[in-house]
């Protein structure tokens, strides 16, 4: 099995989600950037980012180096950003969704509660017009609470 973790994170929950996975999977790391971030201080860190989600914008990216061929499973990553994905996340699946038809997909999303994750990795889901292998919700200073072990023996079987 070939694996990425492709992944967004603004402020580092999901970084460091993307990294246990990575050590637990074997999975390559690639990490996704707007090419200008949104805001991450005072009111405007989560209005900037919560419009952008609810608006469903689509941010220009940094190059980044994926090739869905590479890959037969493919572990996507996101912050709950007003229940749904962040928007650098959904530039990315639009970007691929056509590519990624096909492969074994797994999902896991940071958030306050976990009804904003599982939003958002349903509307990554349908987006995909994919069923999840895997999906692990990771509530910020509750991370070990957290199924990684499970999330990880999925997407290996
Ligand atoms: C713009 C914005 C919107 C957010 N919306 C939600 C939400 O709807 N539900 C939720 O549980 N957490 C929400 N959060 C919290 C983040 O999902 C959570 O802190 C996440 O772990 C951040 O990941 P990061 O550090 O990788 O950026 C929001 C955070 C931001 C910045």
């Amino acid at each position: 099995m070939k694996a990425a973790i492709v992944y967004y994170s603004q402020t580092g929950h999901t970084d460091a989600t993307a990294k246990k996975l990575a050590k637990l999977t074997g999975a390559e790391l690639i990490r996704i950037a707007p090419k200008e971030e949104y805001k991450v201080k005072g009111l405007g860190h989560f209005l900037d980012g919560g419009k952008a989600t609810l608006r469903k914008d689509l941010p220009e990216l940094m190059p980044c180096q994926f090739d869905a061929a590479a890959y037969d499973t493919v572990i996507i990553g996101t912050p709950a950003w007003a229940a749904g994905m962040a928007a650098p996340v959904r530039t990315f699946l639009e970007a691929q969704k056509e590519a990624l038809r096909g492969k074994r997909i797994a999902l896991f999303a940071g958030c306050f509660v976990p009804v904003g994750a599982n939003k958002a990795m349903d509307k990554m889901a349908e987006l995909l017009g994919a069923t999840p292998v895997a999906r692990l919700v990771v509530v910020d200073g509750k991370e070990e609470k957290a199924d990684f072990a499970g999330f990880a023996k999925a997407v290996a079987e």
